[in-house]
């Protein structure tokens, strides 16, 4: 493993040479945290199927990364299990394999629990909860048949301390950090390993368009991080290059907080 500090932000290079070569499904990749993870990964010389709802950003996503010989797109929704399908059938047709899934695909949902509709209830379920479910069993499949795997799903420090306007948001989260150690547990001798990342909160168009909504100050948020700053996708994407990399060969069933120190303090 060879580590060169960068200076240009508060992410480094690490190189994982048993990444090179292995194929992996990102959902929700087309921005933010699932771009960065799809670039970080490449960066390791993966090959990445993307999936995202947003067809018109995966096409911009996909020009700018311009790796066309190591990527391959796919547009649709985490829930439907045709499109999940068509993803999974696409790693192995491409590249004959798929080793890694990443569970990345998310939508906040900050609404008051007096005024959160049925409706966005639902979907906060459907795409966070039902969408995770739908990749993981499908992938898991092809990786029970190849006896090894890995998958890392995203959740939240919402998905363990709580915050207002958060129920359906934190609920889902809350449900993926406890899938993550039920598949951990009930895929170990299958030879997969299961984690989650629980990031703070990280710069991405998600939380600008809330900032912008007026449903949450970054200003404060940084103030109260610990290490006074949210963070930045790509400090996200190196903590999900490290447990999908046999640096992490015993890790499974764990969800490891990428927050600054958010969960950690208790003061103010
Ligand atoms: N940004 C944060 O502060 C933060 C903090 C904790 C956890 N997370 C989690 O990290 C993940 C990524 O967050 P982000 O900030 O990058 O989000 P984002 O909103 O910036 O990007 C999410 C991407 O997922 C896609 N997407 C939405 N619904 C989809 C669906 N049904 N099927 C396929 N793709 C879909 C969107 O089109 C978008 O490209 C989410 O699961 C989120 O809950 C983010």
């Amino acid at each position: 493993m060879k580590q060169t500090p960068t200076d240009q932000s508060h992410s480094s290079l690490v190189t994982y040479a048993d990444l090179a070569g292995q194929v992996a499904i990102v959902t929700g990749s087309a921005t933010g945290i699932g771009l960065a993870i799809t670039s970080a990964l490449l960066g390791q010389g993966c090959h990445v199927v993307m999936i995202d709802l947003d067809e018109t950003a995966l096409d911009r996503s996909l020009a700018k990364i311009n790796r066309p010989n190591d990527t391959c797109a796919i547009t649709g929704s985490v829930a439907d299990p045709d499109i999940i399908q068509k993803a999974c059938d696409a790693a192995i047709t491409r590249w004959g394999r798929l080793d890694i899934l990443v569970n990345n695909a998310g939508i906040f949902a900050n609404f008051s629990s007096l005024e959160l509709t049925l409706q966005d209830w639902q979907r906060t379920m459907d795409v966070n909860l039902t969408g995770t479910f739908v990749c993981t069993q499908t992938a898991a499949k092809h990786m029970v048949s190849s006896g090894k795997g890995t998958i890392i799903n995203l959740s939240s420090i919402y998905g363990t301390v709580a915050a207002p306007k958060r129920a359906a948001y934190a609920a889902t989260k809350a449900a993926v950090a406890m899938l993550t150690k039920v598949w951990a547990v009930e895929w170990a001798k299958e030879g997969i390993r299961v984690n989650a990342v629980a990031p703070g909160y990280v710069g991405t168009e998600g939380t600008l368009e809330l900032q912008n909504q007026g449903k949450i100050d970054i200003a404060a948020i940084a103030q109260r991080t610990p290490q006074g700053r949210i963070g930045e996708p790509e400090e996200i994407a190196n903590s999900v290059l490290f447990l999908a990399s046999s640096a992490a060969s015993h890790i499974t069933g764990q969800v490891l907080g990428v927050d600054g120190g958010w969960t950690a303090y208790g003061y103010l």
